[in-house]
Order: C-alpha cells, then structure tokens, then sequence
C-alpha cells in the first residue's frame, strides 16, 4: 500500500516537472523569437546582368540597410544569379533552404515551374516572395506563406499606349511622320515565355488602335528583353524598310535602348519615336537626350521595398498583412508612372 503511493506520489512530481520543462522550453522558444537579433534572407535572381533587375537588387539593399538601421535587427542578404538556368536556380534554393535562411525572395527563371520550388520550400517551412516573373495563380495558392510582388503588365502597356496616342491626337504629323494616314511601326517583344511580354504587347497595340492611332506594322521580333539583341535587330530592319519605320514599340527599355543604338549606328538622321518600359536610369538618361520618346516607370525603391517587408516580416514569423497593403492576400503591385520627353 505504501509502495503505491509512493508511486502515485512520484508519478505526479514527474509529470509536474515534465510539464514545467516544456513550459519553460516553450517561453525560450518565444523569447528567443522576440528577441531575434538577425534575420536570413536569400535572393534569386533568373539572370543578374539584366538592366531592370540588376536596380531592383540595388535597391533591395538598400532597403536591408536602411531596416537595419530602423530595427536594429541585422540583415543577411544571400544574392545568386542562375544566368537563366532553372536547375541552377533549384540547387541555388535547395542550398540556401539547407543553410537555414529565414525567407526567400524568387524571381523565377521559368514562371511554370514553381511547384517543384514550393514543395521545397513548404517541407522545410520556408517562405517564398516571388517577384517579377509570375508563377500561375495555382501554385501560388498551394500554402499561406507564397507571395508575388511585380508590376501590373496590363497598365503598364495602357500607360506605353497613352504616349504615343496622346501625342497622335495633339499634333499626328509628329506620329505619322510622311503624312501618308498610317503609323508604320515595328515591335519588340521580351521573352515569349514572360507573362509581361505577351500583355505589353496586346495592351499597347489594343490602346494605341483605341486612340485612334492608324497603326500598321511592318514586322516584329522576340529579342528577350536584351539590348545587344534588340540593336541587332533593328539594324536588319532600318536596312530592309529604308526611311518607312516611323514608330518603335518596346516591351521595356532596354531593348528600346537596342533599337536606338542601332539608329545611332547607321545615322538615321530625323530619330525615329521610340516607346518601352521599366524607367530605368539607362532609359532616363535616352528620354533627356531626346532619343526616346517615352516610358513607363516602375518605382524601383517601392518595388524593394514591398518584397523586402514582405520578406522581413515571414523571416520573423510576423504577418506581412500589418506592414504592407496586399491584394487578395498574396499579391502587392506597385505604381507606374509615365515619363515624356
Ligand atoms: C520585365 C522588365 C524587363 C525584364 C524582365 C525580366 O518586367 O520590364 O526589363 O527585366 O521583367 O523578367
């Protein structure tokens, strides 16, 4: 009799320590949370000499120092370039998911296959921010912690179409340079696979036509958002259509920058108008010296700005949603503007 109480005795002390143990763990655990002094973040870029993204990395740390400075929690910034290499890519998260990084910011070399990088991400519990290359909808909804932060293509085509076909209706010879009652134009398109170049190219075309802009086109090509391909290609066109190219519509603006090195090359004298997308400083600077008509800014700091809170905030394990403004959930897109000459 006295044995089993003794037992029974026993079994409670043990059960009450166990308990305090776990409780104890359980309040490091938060501690530990609260008080985490640096957070990990990997960044993976499809190819790291590209003019728009190569700014948005800039400006991504910039905005790790400055949230350094702000929370005084530091900041780990791993960047990987996969020089257009999906498998590059898959080992470069697999890596950076074994090295224990908090959160990942991926911008996707081929937006149709994220699923094998979510099941990854999701067995190691580690969050994605994609951004720029979009993966479809239904992978993004596959877990909670999936985020896409990029710039709406469809306005950002509205907006290219509006320069041109604002200027049409307030003065057309300035667009339709011979007179003859058609626009002659040529096309530069980004990567056939990039959600942006498909609707770039529908939108613009589709806004121009709206704004009553008598578009004809002479020919087009695929010069994957790449400038040295872009210039090669409009040099090929300036030499078969001689003095009839009156209007360039870019995807983005280095392939703009393309075709006007191209003109420069072979002297065209009366610059032919020039349109694309992006803003960015290369582009700025071709708008000042009067080569390119115009272009659609996507705000560089903003777009950092909301992939890196987004990031910081899933490194934390925090809810993004109280730092940052999201549509349905996952999605943040950031402002465009037009610049003109
Ligand atoms: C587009 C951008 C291009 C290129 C591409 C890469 O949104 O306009 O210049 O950077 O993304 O994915």
């Amino acid at each position: 009799m006295k044995k089993k109480v003794w037992c029974a005795v026993f079994a409670v002390l043990a059960a009450g320590i166990l308990a305090g143990t776990r409780l104890a763990w359980s309040r490091g655990k938060e501690e530990m949370q609260q008080e985490k002094t640096a957070i990990r973040l990997g960044i993976l870029l499809y190819r790291g000499d590209d003019t728009f993204i190569s700014n948005v990395r800039q400006a991504l740390e910039e905005q790790a120092k400055l949230y350094e400075q702000e929370t005084g929690i530091k900041v780990v910034l791993n960047i990987e370039d996969a020089k257009e290499n999906q498998i590059t890519q898959n080992s470069q998260l697999e890596r950076l998911i074994s090295l224990g990084y908090d959160a990942l910011c991926v911008n996707i070399v081929d937006r149709s296959m994220a699923s094998a990088m979510i099941d990854d991400a999701m067995a190691a519990d580690v969050p994605i921010v994609f951004f720029n290359r979009e993966p479809v909808e239904e992978d993004l909804r596959l877990w909670e912690k999936l985020y896409y932060v990029g710039a709406d293509a469809k306005e950002s085509a509205v907006l290219q179409g509006n320069i041109v076909a604002e200027l049409y209706q307030k003065d057309p010879a300035k667009v339709d340079r011979n007179g003859d009652g058609k626009v002659n134009y040529v096309l530069l398109e980004g990567e056939t696979s990039h959600q942006d170049s498909l609707i770039r190219t529908e939108w613009s075309i589709q806004t121009l036509m709206e704004g009553g802009v008598p578009l004809e086109k002479l020919t087009g090509g695929i010069a994957n958002w790449e400038r040295s391909q872009a210039s090669a290609m409009m040099e090929q066109w300036l030499e078969q259509f001689p003095g009839q190219i009156e209007l360039v519509i870019s995807n983005n603006d280095d392939m703009a920058l393309g075709a006007i090195d191209a003109m420069e090359r072979l002297e065209i004298p009366d610059p032919i108008n020039v349109v694309g997308i992006d803003g960015t400083p290369q582009g700025v600077q071709a708008l000042e010296r009067g080569m390119l008509l115009g272009t659609v800014q996507s705000d560089r700091a903003e777009y950092a700005h909301a992939i890196f809170t987004i990031a910081a905030a899933l490194a934390l394990d925090e809810d993004p949603k109280k730092d940052i403004q999201l549509v349905d959930e996952k999605y943040y897109w950031t402002h465009q503007t037009i610049l003109v000459q």
